[in-house]
């Protein structure tokens, strides 16, 4: 059986002055399913030391938006996985739609950005999906396949303990529009094929797949019902410890 993840997100949102508060909230808020959900607040690089020092002695894991893949030198503005380790965060998102979309994030450096992680000890959620174009011209299987592909190059099957999927159609991110249950586990499903493909079947059923893109309280649960949707990757719903419990609850009551 595989544990539901719900990691929230945070992008550029929060300062460090604020981010204990959030932290501590999401942690009372969220005690009474943290046995059942694995819980994780991905934020701001610099925002780490104060969210690791905050979730100390609670069940939330903390994670980073980004890592580079090599250990140091000069990539002005870069984190090395290393340095994620040593601040106390276990996880780390690579490859967001945003990333790809603004910062020229492509397959291969998500690709060694995710080797990078895995080698380093974090669970990485490394993140799938079209944009609405890609959608209306029938491309999703061939779009998401190619990131899959070239994303996990040189991953192993038992690598894929510390690799989570995180399924983000560019079009419900951050747009209030989600997609349906149905089309949603389609393309999770369609993700767990090929990565039975990649790894075996029996690895791919152990690995989560997230779904991410305008995830709330309310829809949650249906979403979380579907049989190949492990978790979510929350952005918006993430900023308040209110939301974020919401639909940590729906994840217990699915799992
Ligand atoms: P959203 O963002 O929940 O605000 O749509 C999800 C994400 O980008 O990870």
């Amino acid at each position: 059986m595989r544990k539901k993840i719900i990691a929230g997100n945070w992008k550029m949102n929060i300062k460090p002055s604020e981010t204990a508060a959030l932290v501590k909230a999401v942690a009372e808020a969220t005690a009474a399913f943290a046995d059942k959900v694995e819980i994780v607040c991905c934020t701001p690089a610099i925002d780490v030391p104060a969210a690791v020092a905050a979730a100390a002695g609670t069940k939330v894991g903390v994670g980073t938006e980004n890592c580079h893949w090599e250990d140091h030198g000069a990539y002005t503005g870069e984190i090395s996985t290393g340095m994620i380790v040593d601040a106390g965060a276990n996880y780390v998102i690579t490859g967001h739609s945003e990333r790809r979309q603004y910062f020229g994030e492509t397959d291969e450096t998500v690709n060694k950005r995710t080797r990078a992680a895995i080698a380093a000890g974090l669970t990485v959620m490394m993140c799938v999906g079209e944009t609405l174009a890609e959608r209306e011209a029938d491309l999703v299987e061939e779009v998401v396949g190619r990131q899959l592909k070239v994303g996990l190059k040189d991953v192993t099957p038992a690598d894929c303990a510390k690799l989570v999927i995180a399924y983000e159609p560019v079009w419900a991110i951050g747009t209030g529009k989600t997609a349906t249950p149905e089309q949603a586990q389609d393309v999770h499903a369609f993700i767990r094929a090929t990565l039975a493909k990649l790894f075996g079947a029996e690895t791919a059923e152990t690995v989560r797949i997230q779904y991410g893109g305008s995830m709330k309280p309310g829809n949650a649960a249906e979403l979380l019902a579907k049989r190949d949707i492990d978790g979510g990757l929350i952005g918006g719903a993430a900023l308040k410890a209110a939301d974020f419990a919401g639909i940590i609850s729906a994840a217990a009551a699915a799992q």
